[in-house]
């Protein structure tokens, strides 16, 4: 195991690097996707792939919008789902793309042109990034469109694609259900299950053939399928159960709804727990802090998870609830002195924290004026008996002296580990860095902005809040 997180670290540190070029893997809203794991161990997904601000607002830019595109908070049946060569999820619905947690459709002929002047974009009915790390097509992401199959490795569509499935992978049938990888140990040898109805193939990639061909009883037939943080995912419906690639078992209590966990929406399912829903849910968070008494607040779209220290309970509540004038979309939020700052775009906002938030006369007022940073701000942490607020924007961090008049930055320092992160927290544990589904612990913002190789990863969804995956 040691062996592996050092190798793992090594090739995440060369991928971050390589993040660094303008030219790396896709359109430019991935470009800040935090590395990648193209050749470290099967989807230890450092990537993140969209960023708070990023996906809505980048969109209303670059794109036009089709009115008609579909609401992923509506409880769609994806068809296919897969996992980009930098980590981020695309789920695809019709002629459209879905890219990360949250954000609106686009066309998927925006990425892969390609598909749609061979073949009429209707549909994708499988997809999947193949791991096969002793072949050249690892890392290529193949999709599946009745009779025919696309590779392709960074948006460029390799030679001799696309091809019959019959040809590139003999022995699975056309018009496919659902594809997922499964590489090495999960399956024996690397593999890809593809679906068909209630028929399951598994297929070897090494020697391109079918190894076994048979039925996961107790499971649904799959509409899409997914592997993401090295767990299996059949989509059916609107819903999701996960399963064990080897039997198709599946343990736990499922199914459970998608947008709930996979997806960043106002409203949930009412039927859905949602303290469960919070602690398991793969959406980034936007912010966190702890209060001087040890109470953490963790924020994500429209949502607050609470724990109080020494109580092991979660509770969550709306913002809405709490910190009314903040309403939802928290970008940062760190304590000081008894307050709670509260940013979300270039507004500041300041609570009295304890039972009963209530906002400080005077405010939100500017970030620029308050804090002497522009607005859109990642992240932003106190430590303990300490006056410094750090606030990171992309890979910059600013020093902030608060008791100050006026605040404006003294130092910025950048950090060559992290492109961008989602939410950060200081506390007598040290810094706990958040990037996507991870975070980082580091003993002092020194260590963070020298840190040249990623420390130990931890699962926010586990170690945070107690959820069992
Ligand atoms: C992509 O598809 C949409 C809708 O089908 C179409 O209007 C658009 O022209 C296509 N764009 C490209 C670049 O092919
Ligand atoms: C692909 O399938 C079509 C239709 O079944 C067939 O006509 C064609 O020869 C096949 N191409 C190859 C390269 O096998
Ligand atoms: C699953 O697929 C089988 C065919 O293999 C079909 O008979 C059955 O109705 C399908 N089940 C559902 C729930 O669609
Ligand atoms: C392909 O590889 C698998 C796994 O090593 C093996 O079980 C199977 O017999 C091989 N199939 C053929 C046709 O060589
Ligand atoms: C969420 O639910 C509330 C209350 O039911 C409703 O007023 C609001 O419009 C919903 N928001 C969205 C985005 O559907
Ligand atoms: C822990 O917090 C929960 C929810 O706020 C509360 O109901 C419970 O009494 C607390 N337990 C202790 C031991 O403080």
């Amino acid at each position: 195991m040691k062996r592996l997180s050092q190798v793992l670290c090594l090739c995440l540190t060369l991928a971050l690097v390589l993040a660094d070029k303008p030219d790396h893997a896709g359109p430019p809203d991935h470009a800040k996707a935090h590395g990648h794991d193209n050749h470290g161990p099967p989807d230890h997904a450092k990537a993140h792939g969209h960023d708070k601000h990023g996906n809505d607002h980048d969109h209303e830019h670059d794109h036009e919008h089709d009115h008609d595109a579909p609401d992923r908070c509506t409880g769609l049946e994806m068809d296919a789902v897969a996992v980009n060569e930098d980590g981020v999820p695309y789920f695809f619905k019709g002629h459209y793309l879905f890219k990360g947690f949250s954000g609106k459709a686009e066309n998927s002929n925006e990425s892969f042109a390609e598909m749609d002047d061979d073949h009429h974009l209707g549909h994708v009915d499988a997809a999947f990034r193949l791991h096969h790390e002793d072949g050249h097509d690892h890392d290529h992401m193949f999709f599946f469109l009745d009779d025919k199959v696309f590779s392709y490795y960074k948006h460029k569509l390799e030679d001799g694609f696309p091809k019959n499935i019959s040809e590139a992978f003999p022995g699975i049938p056309d018009h496919l259900d659902a594809a997922v990888p499964c590489p090495k140990p999960d399956c024996e040898e690397d593999s890809v299950i593809f679906f068909k109805e209630h028929e399951i193939y598994h297929f070897t990639v090494k020697n391109k053939s079918v190894e076994e061909h048979h039925e996961f009883k107790t499971m649904p037939n799959c509409t899409a399928a997914f592997r993401f943080m090295e767990h299996y995912y059949c989509f059916h419906g609107f819903k999701f159960s996960r399963f064990d690639p080897k039997t198709g078992e599946v343990h736990g209590k499922y199914p459970k709804v998608t947008r709930d966990y996979f997806m960043k929406c106002a409203n949930y399912s009412e039927d859905t727990d949602e303290v469960e829903r919070e602690r398991c849910s793969h959406v980034h968070l936007d912010a966190i802090t702890s209060d001087h008494d040890g109470n953490m607040f963790a924020f994500r779209g429209h949502h607050y998870i609470r724990r109080d220290e020494g109580n092991d309970t979660l509770t969550v509540a709306d913002i809405e609830d709490a910190f009314k004038e903040v309403h939802s979309d928290v970008d940062a939020v760190f304590t000081y002195e008894d307050h709670l700052y509260m940013i979300k775009d270039d507004k500041l906002f300041v609570y009295q924290s304890g039972d009963d938030h209530t906002l400080l006369e005077g405010y939100p007022k500017s970030v620029k004026e308050e804090l002497g940073v522009d607005g859109h701000i990642d992240a932003a942490f106190v430590c303990e008996d300490n006056h410094i607020v750090h606030i990171i924007k992309d890979n910059h961090i600013y020093d902030v002296e608060l008791k100050n008049s006026p605040r404006v930055p003294e130092k910025e320092k950048t950090m060559a580990l992290f492109q961008k992160v989602d939410a950060a927290k200081c506390d007598k544990n040290g810094i706990r860095v958040i990037v996507g589904n991870h975070f980082y612990r580091f003993d002092s913002t020194a260590l963070l902005v020298g840190a040249k190789a990623l420390p130990d990863q931890h699962r926010v969804s586990m170690e945070l809040f107690g959820c069992d995956h």
